[in-house]
This record gives structure tokens, sequence and C-alpha cells, in this order.
């Protein structure tokens, strides 16, 4: 990609002093957050609006409109990702600083996780639009799509796409072997076109990502704002355990081979392999499927995934290590079949120095205090920290509660990590320009 003239654009401070007094509309961010909450609404609870699914398309949809009526400009690329940019520049013209989240979320997940981060961005553009604030290197903002993986299994479905580390995209399917071109499709992507969705290595010039911190520690502190500097890195087993289904009054206990009580040794040892041996971080069997599931049949097989976690790669390396020895055992001691197969793996990243120190400006300006923290959560941001610096805004979680119902944050601290992405913005264009 070409180096522009950035002088030639506007100030290379990016308006951060002259537009200091700038600040998005609070009560618009807050009044979009609760429609977009209602796309989804699950009559158990909380939100299920599966990346891909229907639920997320009509998200991406009244997305699309807000945008219409502010003015700025949509498209939505082969892997289903909503790009939005100003009128007065083509997305695609020079590296430009993107800053999003996704819409989807887990099955009776929170209101805020990744649609907070999209709402923001897009209320960015907005001010910067009708501020017609001029900048070194422009925003463009990105609703991903499938970012959590909970109905097609592939976890940054979007951002692996846009940054081009999705391998093998197509052959992602549902739990049920649906394939994922056909809710492509309904998505509006295009699944023979899906290599398109890979933007040229270096357009992306940096990338900004605020979000709910989805555990405590803000809440606990007191404290309005985090500033990430590192997120964890996942890998996920899907694990098959192969029993034998039998009557389960007729079967003496020697002769089982009971796919249940397999997995349920699996599930305490990879648990233990964090609270025991200290091996990884986390370590969680959250997705397990028994077949045939009747109360009074021996289980004959188990689907289930456990995931860990850590900062550290080397961690994250034993961590895997440690519950696939566990499978070992547990399939030597069961006289079960269990196979393993990592579904999914992300690194673990660190944030961009100058990218913290514009984030603790832009607080520090607003009156903020702030605390460095890392991230426990996954992000798009560590995808696309594969190919550009990343920065990342934390607000407090409610008793930090999220992927549930529960999941909150005060309206006041919605709208200071929004302020705080505006001013992050206007105080990162200095350092991203000097990249270029
Ligand atoms: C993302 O939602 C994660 O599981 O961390
Ligand atoms: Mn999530
Ligand atoms: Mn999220």
């Amino acid at each position: 990609m070409a180096k522009r003239n950035l002088q030639a654009r506007g100030p290379v401070d990016g308006g951060t002093r002259s537009h200091s007094g700038l600040r998005i509309d609070g009560a618009r961010l807050l009044g979009r957050l609760d429609e977009l909450s209602k796309i989804g609404a699950d009559p158990a609870g909380g939100i299920t609006r599966l990346g891909l699914s229907d639920q997320e398309n009509v998200a991406m949809a009244y997305l699309r409109d807000l945008c219409a009526e502010a003015g700025l400009k949509t498209e939505t690329d082969p892997a289903g990702n909503l790009l939005v940019h100003r009128p007065r520049t083509r997305r695609d013209a020079a590296p430009v600083l993107l800053v999003g989240s996704h819409v989807d979320t887990v099955v009776q997940g929170g209101w805020l996780d990744g649609a907070y981060g999209v709402i923001a961005a897009l209320e960015v553009l907005q001010v910067l639009h009708e501020h017609d604030v001029d900048l070194p290197v422009e925003v463009v903002a990105v609703a991903f799509a499938n970012e959590e993986g909970a109905l097609i299994q592939t976890p940054f479905w979007g951002s692996r796409a846009l940054c081009g580390s999705l391998e093998d995209g197509l052959a992602a399917e549902d739990r049920t072997g649906r394939p994922v071109s056909e809710y492509l499709v309904q998505a509006g992507g295009s699944p023979e076109h899906l290599a398109d969705a890979a933007w040229t290595p270096g357009s992306i010039a940096a990338y900004l990502e605020l979000h709910i911190e989805q555990g405590p520690t803000l809440e606990r502190l007191g404290l309005p704002i985090g500033v990430v500097d590192g997120i964890v890195g996942r890998t996920i087993l899907d694990i098959d355990v192969v029993g034998e289904a039998q009557h389960a009054g007729t079967t003496p206990m020697p002769d089982r081979r009971d796919a249940m009580v397999a997995a349920a040794g699996i599930v305490l040892a990879a648990e233990r392999v964090v609270t025991e041996h200290a091996v990884c971080a986390t370590a969680t069997t959250g997705y397990l499927e028994a077949h045939p599931n009747v109360t009074n049949t021996i289980t004959g097989n188990v689907r289930m995934s456990v995931e860990v976690r850590d900062t550290d790669p080397a961690n994250l390396v034993r961590g895997e290590a440690a519950v696939r020895e566990e499978c070992s055992r547990v399939a030597a001691a069961s006289g079960c079949d269990v196979d393993v197969r990592a579904s999914m793996r992300s690194q673990a990243v660190s944030t961009a120095p100058e990218l913290r120190d514009a984030i603790r400006g832009a607080a520090d300006a607003l009156g903020l205090p702030h605390l460095t923290m890392p991230s426990g959560a996954g992000h798009d941001a560590q995808i696309v920290a594969l190919v550009a610096p990343i920065g990342m805004i934390f607000v407090p979680s409610k008793r930090g509660i999220s992927h549930a119902p529960g999941e909150d944050t005060a309206p006041d601290d919605l709208v200071h990590g929004a302020n705080v992405l505006l001013h992050s913005v206007l105080g990162a264009q200095a350092p991203v320009a000097a990249w270029l």
C-alpha cells in the first residue's frame, strides 16, 4: 500500500487540540443499544443473536438503517462483515483506523458484549461526520460477523476473513452439518468470493475496540476505564467420547462402556489441570451433548468441548497437552474411545503501547481514572493484532457478569467509554500516521 502525503489531508494532531470539546451523543448511544437489545431477545432470558443467523442479519440491517439516516456509507463484505465509512472517503483509498466489534451473541448472552463496541464506533463516526472533522488517518467502523462462533463453530469468523487468516472457511458448519455457505448467502455475504473479504496487507493502519470488561476488576476498584495491555490466547478442544449404548437395568456395572461417566471424568480432570496443577489460567467444559440422552439407557457417546486459556503461549500449549493427557487416561480407564481435535486456536497478543497511551490520554483529558489490565475474554482485536497495531478500552461490568442474561453496565460508564473511544481515535492520529 502506497504511503500517503499526510500533511495534504489535514493536521497530524488529528484535531485533538481543536476538537477537545467534542462529545458523543449519550442519549443516542443508549437508545440505539436499547433498540439493538430487542433483536434476538430470548423469551428464556438474555439475547440469542447467533453469528450468521437470521437474528444477526436483522441486527446488521438495523445498523445499516442507522448509518443511512446518519448519512454514512455501508458495505457488507463477502464474509458478512458490515463496514461503515464517511461519504467523503472511500474505505479502501488509504490505510484506515478501523474501529468496531461484533453484534452476535452466545446463546442467552448479554446485551452489551460486542454490541456496545459497534454502536459506539458508529457513534464516533457519526460525530466525526457531523462535525466534519478532518483526520490524517480516516476512520472506518466495522461490525464483525460471528465473533462468538456459537452457531457456526468458527469464532472470529469475520475478523479472520478480513485479516486474511480464515483458513478453509467454507468447511465450517453448524452442529447439524448445515454448511456456512447457506448462512452466508442469507447474511448478504458471498461464499464464492469469501477470499476477497481479506484486506490488502497494510490497509489497516491500526484497530481500536471498545468493550465491556466482562469481569469484576474495574467495578471492584471503582474505576470507569480499563486500558487493555494484552488479550488471552485460547485453544478449543472438540472431544468425542464413544462408548456403548446399553440397557441401564440389565448391563452389569463392570461390563459397561459408559460415555457419560467418561465425559464426567474429563470435565473434572480438565478443571484440576488449573485448580490443582496451575498449568494454565482457565479450563472450561462449556458444551456437552449426550446420546441417546435417555434416562434408562447407558450413554453411547458424548460430544463435548473443553477450552483452555492463558496469556502465556507456553502455558496454553501445556494446558492443551494436560487436557489431552487426561483424555487418554480416561479412555484407558473407561474402555471408551476418546478422540480429541483442536478446532480453534487464538494467540495471546499485546496491545500497542502508543495506542495505550492514546487511550490513557483520552481518559485523563476526560477526567476518568483508569487501570491497565489484561483481557481474559477473547476479542476480534486479537485477530487484527496479527496484521496491525491494536488498542482496547474496557468499561466496568456490573458484578462482572457476561455471556449471561445479567450482563449490564451503568449508563454513565457506557457514555464515558464511548467518549474515551472518540478521543482515543483523535489522540491516536499522530502515532498511527507516523506508522504509515
Ligand atoms: C469471547 O466471547 C470469549 O469467549 O472470550
Ligand atoms: Mn463474548
Ligand atoms: Mn465480545
